[in-house]
């Protein structure tokens, strides 16, 4: 599958089957995550993956949608003020871009072994920040379900080309 057809192939899955993930796929997804470029190479972030089933109630109560345990798992990527890198011009910290990115090869790395995912953001976060008991310079930013799908794709609504790019002149 070339590149662009594993973007292409990529949706929110908002349905998934109980069937179980191989541990070797699994681990193949959380190595994807491991090689993610972060800035300064500072690598201040953490994955908690949660066996949906033993905590079904308690992530019903920080994003409350059925489909959002129908997985076998949920993946938090949680990211560090702390030692993650700070542009010194405008004393930006980029943990949340870090982090973004680390999401995003989990779910490019899932869509390469006909796994689901959905991107998610909004779930309840200081009820999420107590349930995973993260060290405290922690937060966690973004989740997803990991599954086989059961649902179908949708047609992709995007923007054109044309609206999106400008060219400097
Ligand atoms: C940063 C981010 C946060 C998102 N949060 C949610 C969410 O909380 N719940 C949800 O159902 N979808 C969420 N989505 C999924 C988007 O709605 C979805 O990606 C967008 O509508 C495009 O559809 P597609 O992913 O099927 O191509 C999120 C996506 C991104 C990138």
């Amino acid at each position: 599958m070339s590149f662009l057809d594993l973007v292409k192939k990529r949706y929110s899955c908002r349905d998934y089957m109980k069937k179980e993930i191989p541990d070797d796929m699994l681990g193949e997804i959380l190595e994807a995550a491991r090689l993610a470029p972060t800035a300064k190479n500072s690598q201040s972030f953490k994955i908690v993956l949660i066996e949906t089933e033993k905590y079904k109630e308690k992530l019903l109560d920080i994003y409350d949608r059925d489909w959002f345990v129908s997985a076998p798992y949920v993946l938090v990527v949680c990211g560090s003020k702390v030692d993650s890198w700070v542009r010194l011009q405008d004393d930006r910290s980029h943990y949340v871009v870090d982090a973004s990115i680390v999401m995003d090869h989990i779910i490019l790395a899932a869509v390469d072994n006909d796994l689901g995912t959905c991107w998610i953001c909004a779930f309840d976060p200081e009820k999420t920040k107590n349930f995973l008991n993260l060290p405290e310079d922690f937060e966690p930013i973004a989740m997803t379900p990991l599954g086989y799908a059961n649902d179908n794709p949708r047609d992709k609504k995007r923007k054109s080309i044309d609206d999106l790019i400008i060219n400097k002149d």
